[in-house]
């Protein structure tokens, strides 16, 4: 079936949606176990995912280019006392804990960002956060409805949230800026043919920030690779950087936030 059309019908089956009303105090913090960066979580949460992936978590509509959409400021709305309210509706599938995961690792939009997820009440554009079979996003505000998918099995972590409600804010993964190539190398040779497309560069705005290892967006070192232990991606000049945290939104993750939005912090 049209992976968009699955998805339509996917988002018409779910009646289950609730409104939450309660912010309640954000303090729940839940890192991810183990030593395992954002992107392998969420690589690993998505093999068999029904949904069309781009990049391994980023929803591609069909009927909408999501670099056309960009261009085109597919991002949210800034109000008049300059705050960008992005609504949004949980299921009721989720846990208080869940809840409280996911509602701290907004509370860091708010804390650091313009950026307000705030419970919706009537309005047209919102993100529905559900049980899905991973963790994606599509990218930037796409219009009506639009589903952010934690599955309550690997995804309702700290790094993974944000890094999926950045998505719905308009932002990529790190890695396919359109200067990495200095910055990091691709090892073509570890990534299977069928997943090369996601680490195509993409024609970004970096806003001139630069390229940021500490991404919360950045792939980790191993992403998609065919042999364990091989690196498909690795920093250069310097091997032994970091890259795919899986901690918090990094402090060059929030200005470009700031920087997108208008925000005045
Ligand atoms: C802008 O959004 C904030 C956060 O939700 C809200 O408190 C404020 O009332 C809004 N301002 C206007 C003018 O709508
Ligand atoms: C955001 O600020 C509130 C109020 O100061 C605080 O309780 C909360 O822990 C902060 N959230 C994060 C994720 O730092
Ligand atoms: C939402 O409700 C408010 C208050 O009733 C109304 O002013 C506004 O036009 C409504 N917005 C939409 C998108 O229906
Ligand atoms: C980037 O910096 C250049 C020169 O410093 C400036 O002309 C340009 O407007 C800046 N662009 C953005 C998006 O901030």
């Amino acid at each position: 079936m049209d992976p968009r059309a699955s998805l339509s019908i996917l988002v018409l089956l779910t009646s289950l949606s609730i409104h939450w009303d309660d912010p309640g105090p954000p303090n729940a913090f839940l890192p991810i176990p183990g030593n395992v960066d954002v992107t392998t979580k969420f690589l690993e949460t998505n093999k068999g995912s029904a949904e069309h992936l781009i990049e391994g978590d980023v929803v591609f509509p069909k009927t909408k280019n999501a670099l056309y959409c960009l261009n085109n400021n597919c991002f949210w709305k800034r109000n008049s006392s300059n705050l960008v309210e992005v609504p949004y509706i949980v299921s009721s599938e989720y846990s208080s804990t869940d809840i409280s995961v996911i509602q701290n690792a907004m509370s860091t939009f708010h804390n650091k960002t313009c950026i307000r997820f705030i419970p919706r009440s009537n309005q047209t554009d919102y993100i529905s956060i559900e049980n899905k079979d991973g963790c994606y996003s599509y990218l930037g505000r796409i219009g009506g409805k639009q589903l952010v998918s934690l599955k309550r099995t690997g995804c309702v972590y700290h790094g993974i949230i944000q890094h999926e409600l950045n998505h719905a804010l308009g932002f990529y993964h790190e890695h396919t800026r359109s200067d990495r190539d200095q910055y990091v190398k691709i090892n073509w040779e570890y990534i299977p043919t069928e997943k090369a497309s996601n680490f195509q560069i993409r024609n970004t705005n970096n806003q001139n920030t630069t390229y940021d290892y500490g991404s919360i967006m950045h792939y980790g070192k191993t992403a998609f690779t065919t042999q364990a232990g091989k690196e498909t991606i690795t920093p250069i000049p310097d091997a032994t950087v970091a890259i795919g945290q899986r901690q918090d939104l990094s402090k060059l993750d929030i200005l470009r936030i700031n920087k997108l939005y208008g925000c005045v912090v």
